[in-house]
């Protein structure tokens, strides 16, 4: 690699070393620079960057996101397989399982930038299984920001995958409605809490937490969430994680039904819901951590003015500060002004 200074970059360059600006990660190693990405470096004030500089170096970088997309489709055909086999009523043999998975645990131990990268790969399936996916990597990612260890990894992110396992014993009809469900509907829907406990609890090689993230994960800690109504202390720790996970996943994806929410919006809901009814600790954990794979891309606010993320604030993770073609917008302190769509 070979540093070069702001002027000297081109299109098509690829980032060698991580950009940390204000102590906060501003573009990851592997990123593949856009006149637009050089751009912001130039406006917060970056002087010298880290580029590969031979097509193997390149090359390097492009196996290992061609690896990851691997990873994850294979992770997708594995669950799907799953998923179908459970309907008609077999066995889920975890081993199969966890052998598609845990390259993927192994990427997020070893990479920071995981969740970045995989928002950039496109896989046209079911909402169900993509959903499932990302539950898993997203609840896996949290906790090791939390601080567990390996073996919990590799728990929970099992825990994630198979968490809605249960709706493949809901309707189709129902689960995969193009608009929103009735409130009987609604009530058989939120039936897959239980049969997916049950299902892993007759699924060998499978530990009790593992159950009750299935079980749990639509508990909330005021005690107003499904199937039974637990509060606190009560709810399973995996299956809180999962809880924060999943609503973010949700939220953030489009349905036929609904469009997508914009990460910061459903980041400030959960934060109002960090007061009773998700666990505090993890959802600032999440909140805290997620908005530094944001830095640098380009949003709208909600004046329909374009600008770059150019820098997150660990203490209000969710107002970050916004470059415009006008000046900086400081969403902190402009509560006037959000964030409605994310560009790339
Ligand atoms: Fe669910």
């Amino acid at each position: 690699m070979r540093l070069l200074q702001i002027d000297e970059l081109r299109e098509g360059m690829v980032i060698a070393e991580d950009i940390i600006s204000f102590g906060l990660l501003y573009s990851a190693s592997g990123t593949i620079l856009t006149e637009k990405a050089i751009e912001g470096l130039k406006s917060i004030d970056i002087k010298y960057v880290y580029v590969l500089d031979d097509a193997d170096d390149y090359e390097k970088v492009v196996i290992i996101d061609n690896n990851l997309s691997r990873e994850y489709k294979n992770t997708i055909d594995s669950f799907k397989n799953t998923f179908l086999n459970v309907k008609v009523g077999k066995k889920i043999i975890i081993n199969e399982l966890n052998d598609s998975l845990s390259p993927l645990v192994d990427d997020i131990i070893t990479s920071n930038n995981i969740l970045g990268r995989l928002r950039q790969i496109e896989v046209n399936d079911e909402y169900t299984y993509k959903h499932s996916i990302n539950v898993s990597l997203i609840a896996t990612m949290i906790s090791k920001w939390m601080g567990f260890s390996n073996y919990e990894l590799y728990d929970i992110a099992l825990a994630g995958l198979l968490h809605d396992i249960g709706k493949s014993k809901v309707p189709v009809e129902i689960l995969n409605k193009p608009s929103k469900l009735s409130k009987d509907e609604y009530e058989i829907m939120k039936r897959h809490t239980q049969y997916g406990y049950e299902i892993l609890k007759n699924t060998s090689g499978i530990d009790e937490s593992i159950t009750l993230g299935a079980l749990e994960h639509h508990e909330r800690l005021d005690g107003k969430g499904y199937p039974l109504g637990l509060s606190g202390d009560k709810i399973h720790t995996y299956a809180k994680i999962i809880a924060v996970a999943d609503i973010y996943d949700a939220m953030t994806s489009t349905r036929v039904y609904k469009e997508k929410v914009s990460p910061f919006k459903v980041a400030e809901l959960i934060f109002q819901d960090s007061f009773g009814i998700l666990d505090p600790i993890i959802a600032n954990t999440f909140l805290k951590n997620i908005f530094t794979f944001y830095v640098g891309n380009i949003v709208k606010l909600n004046n329909d003015q374009i600008g770059t993320v150019v820098l997150v604030n660990k203490s209000n993770p969710t107002r970050p500060l916004v470059k415009t073609p006008t000046g900086f917008v400081d969403l902190s302190k402009r509560y006037d002004y959000e964030i409605v769509d994310i560009i790339n």
